[in-house]
């Protein structure tokens, strides 16, 4: 089994192409052994430590519920409730929970906080969600892709919304597995220059493609997956107004998904924003695949902690 011990997954990108792969097998055989009721206790005795600066439905539920089948504990920690939240710093925190558990999860804003817990922390970290990345997101959107579509290389991916934190585990996600990734949002809502930059260079060694554009049609032309998020992420509440307005011609509905092939599939992180980001009859249709794409978050974290801690 490839080696992981002790490494943290801060970005899709800490996981090398191989590593990816490791990840998405196992994912796979532990998917199979929970549908056959085999038991598969490879974190008996371990301790996961879940950090919640942000509020969570799937993120929380999967990690727990992961450990829980694999044999170990998970620790739900609102970070209101921590010292933390008394100005106890991200590094004692991290020294202080290393001495306890065995890794930890974090959702919390910026990328820059993630790193300093892994700095201090001497057990894995993982990243839950950041403003910048959602690893564990893409992880599990890979795992759909492979299942629905049988492989990653060649696949085009359309990203149609707002270039966020899941626009940029896609881009960085896809590019290094050799996906043709689309990404269109209205001007001034790409994702970060620099990361685009990183994602086109993965696209060159994987043999993959990466194109940025403001036409929502252009990207899902003979699309085999169509991808949406919220306009407003989390911390963005005040701007939901002004962003429903300017991300209106972004909609994934009817009109726009007959652009991309006959079977494509609809993929959505949730939670959805019905009647803005997509409509119902998309992600309640036939090509939405939304509900496995979320069971999958448990099965690639399962396979994730399996291999890290
Ligand atoms: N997709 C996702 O991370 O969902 P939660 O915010 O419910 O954890
Ligand atoms: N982009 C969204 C994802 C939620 C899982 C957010 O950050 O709120």
């Amino acid at each position: 089994m490839t080696d992981l011990k002790g490494r943290d997954f801060l970005s899709i990108l800490d996981l090398s192409v191989e590593e990816l792969e490791a990840v998405l097998k196992l994912a796979r055989d532990l998917k199979n052994k929970q549908k056959a009721g085999e038991a598969h206790p490879l974190c008996a005795g371990k301790a996961l430590a879940m950090i919640f600066q942000k509020p969570s439905t799937r993120t929380r539920v999967s990690f727990e519920v992961g450990m829980f089948q694999l044999g170990g504990h998970a620790l739900y920690l609102n970070a209101g409730d921590l010292q933390l939240g008394r100005g106890e710093t991200l590094a004692d925190t991290a020294r202080a929970l290393s001495r306890f558990v065995d890794g930890i999860m974090i959702r919390t804003f910026e990328q820059f906080d993630v790193e300093e817990l892994a700095r201090h922390a001497t057990v894995p970290v993982i990243n839950g969600l950041t403003d910048w990345e959602h690893p564990c997101q893409v992880l599990a959107d890979l795992l759909t892709v492979l299942e629905h579509k049988g492989r990653l290389a060649g696949i085009k991916l359309a990203y149609v919304g707002d270039g966020n934190n899941v626009a940029h585990s896609l881009l960085l996600g896809g590019a290094r597995t050799g996906m043709r990734i689309a990404v269109a949002t209205p001007p001034g809502y790409a994702p970060d220059p620099e990361l685009v930059h990183r994602a086109a260079a993965e696209a060159v060694q994987s043999g993959g493609e990466i194109e940025l554009t403001a036409d929502p049609v252009g990207a899902v032309r003979d699309a085999d997956v169509v991808v949406t998020d919220t306009w407003a992420s989390m911390g963005q509440e005040a701007e939901h107004d002004t962003r429903v307005a300017v991300f209106r011609p972004y909609q994934v509905n009817e009109a726009l998904v007959k652009h991309a092939r006959p079977d494509y599939i609809f993929m959505h992180c949730l939670p959805a924003h019905r009647g803005e980001e997509v409509t119902d009859e998309i992600i309640d249709g036939p090509r939405s695949v939304v509900w496995d794409e979320a069971e999958n978050r448990l099965h690639v974290q399962k396979a994730l902690l399996a291999l890290l801690l």
